[in-house]
């Protein structure tokens, strides 16, 4: 009880710091630190957060969301929250087949003695949040093995994974070779289930469950790709990068050569399904809109056959993918990387990096170690953040791509070098960073850019090109 006081107490002094924030900052026109907090919507910012110190008593949600605003989100973890809904249960079950297909397995260990079937994954010590909550979610019957640098969960009551896995992975199958090893794996556990095979017959499917061997004439059901399939599944294979040289962000997939039929899928359902969240400003919509079909894309096969799908568009992480993530529950530590993924995204685009600030300098720096686990592991440090978001004035202008705005901050539009197109009704419609990719754009000479710049006559029939951005 006292315990629940002092956190609830050091909740409300930091909502009360923020609220004094805004009042504060309120007789600036400026809304860029407008912070809004929400008690119903829910569904809106279901973000879940398991590594918040005091998960068990309090569930923090909060959304940075976009326009500048930050909106915080609280929701006490009572019993009654905490219970999954239907929809919830459906997408953790989703969620869990992508989860799956990254990093968890079906397999057979033993001897025909002694021949046994198992379920489960072997994390690092970091994700025991997560396999306590698959534990929970599933009521599954086996405890968490904690070992010194991993846990492990796993289950082998035949029964129980018949009558509790089997509905879930028939109705979202997964979707990697690990397919091939489930059908197997089930078909060997019917069996022995309902004895209709001897141990030695079914230590023929040991081999090929456990080497995802290809089945011939059985395909993957690709179709069922959906959001949170993608979400376990990133939690469990993706990366998220931070590149502080070059203030760009990036979320990359790596997998075997054998997987790169899952990775065109993915990519696929995300340029077919997702699009710019509503709000996106107008000519970013645009810009996203006529460069769709290169915002993901899958690399050449390395030396060691391993291919990676990409996306590293700052404007359609922002609009696109950051949005749909933040509205899904996260089950893993990478949540953790994510929000700080996100926030450092948050700055970047406001321009923040820009503004010689040591909170920022700060935040950026305590970034990099954003996929350290163990002991250099890095929480989400909220007060930092919001202490960022709501004292400094965004630099970039939020109408226009990420890249426009780096241009026209950077030392080389200064001199000039960057081109600004605009149509007769001085609408900014295109940007290049020099001439020469201007010139290229257009089949001319660079020489031809800089004469239209400097004569300032009417370009192709259609354009006014421009060294400086209009207001
Ligand atoms: C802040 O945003 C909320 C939601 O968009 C709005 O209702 C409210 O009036 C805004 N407050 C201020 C001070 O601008
Ligand atoms: C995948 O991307 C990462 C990060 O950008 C890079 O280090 C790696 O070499 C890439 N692998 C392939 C196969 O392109
Ligand atoms: C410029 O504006 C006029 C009137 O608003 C419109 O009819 C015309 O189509 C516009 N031209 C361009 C190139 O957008
Ligand atoms: C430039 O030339 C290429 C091929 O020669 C053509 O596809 C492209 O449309 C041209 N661009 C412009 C702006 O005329």
């Amino acid at each position: 009880m006292i315990k629940w006081t002092m956190i609830n107490m050091n909740l409300l002094l930091m909502f009360l710091m923020i609220m004094n924030n805004l009042i504060f900052k309120n007789n600036n026109n400026n809304n860029y630190n407008n912070i809004t907090t929400y008690n119903r919507n829910m569904e809106l910012y279901s973000i879940q957060s398991p590594f918040m110190k005091n998960m068990n008593i309090i569930k923090r949600r909060y959304h940075t969301s976009l326009n500048n605003n930050l909106i915080i989100v609280q929701k006490n973890n009572n019993e009654d929250n905490l219970k999954l809904n239907n929809l919830e249960i459906n997408n953790f079950h989703k969620w869990l087949v992508g989860f799956t297909d990254g990093d968890g397995s079906f397999y057979m260990k033993g001897t025909e003695r002694d021949l046994k079937f198992f379920y489960g994954f072997h994390l690092h010590k970091d994700d025991i949040s997560c396999l306590e909550h698959i534990k929970n979610n599933l009521k599954l019957p086996n405890n968490i093995n904690i070992r010194e640098t991993s846990v492990q969960l796993t289950v082998t009551k035949k029964q129980w994974m018949n009558d509790n896995l089997l509905p879930i992975f028939d109705k979202y199958p997964c979707m990697t070779i690990k397919y091939y090893s489930y059908m197997k794996w089930k078909e060997g556990l019917m069996k022995s289930l309902n004895k209709v095979s001897s141990n030695k017959e079914l230590m023929e499917y040991k081999t090929l469950i456990n080497n995802y061997e290809i089945i011939k004439d059985m395909k993957i059901p690709y179709n069922h790709m959906n959001d949170h399939w993608i979400l376990g599944f990133l939690e469990a294979e993706g990366s998220l990068t931070i590149e502080s040289k070059r203030n760009s962000c990036k979320l990359f997939i790596s997998q075997h050569e054998k997987s790169k039929k899952t990775l065109e899928v993915i990519k696929d359902y995300i340029l077919n399904n997702w699009k710019p969240i509503d709000n996106t400003p107008m000519f970013i919509k645009n810009y996203l809109l006529n460069n769709w079909n290169d915002m993901i894309y899958l690399s050449k096969t390395n030396k060691c056959n391993v291919i990676n799908l990409t996306t590293a568009n700052m404007d359609f992480l922002y609009y696109v993918i950051i949005p749909k993530f933040n509205n899904m529950n996260w089950y893993s530590i990478k949540y953790n990387s994510f929000m700080n993924w996100q926030s450092i995204i948050n700055i970047y685009m406001k321009g923040l990096h820009k503004i010689n600030n040591n909170n920022i300098k700060e935040y950026i720096e305590y970034t990099k170690n954003l996929n350290k686990k163990g002991i250099n592991k890095i929480d989400y440090n909220i007060e930092l953040y919001n202490n960022i978001i709501n004292n400094n004035k965004p630099l970039y202008n939020k109408n226009y791509p990420y890249r426009t705005n780096s241009i026209i901050h950077s030392k080389k539009s200064i001199t000039g070098v960057g081109v600004f197109v605009y149509d007769l009704n001085n609408t900014l419609i295109m940007t290049f960073t020099s001439h020469v990719t201007a010139g290229a754009h257009f089949n001319c000479s660079k020489h031809e850019i800089a004469k239209y710049i400097k004569n300032g006559n009417v370009f192709m029939n259609k354009y006014i090109l421009k060294n400086i951005l209009l207001d």
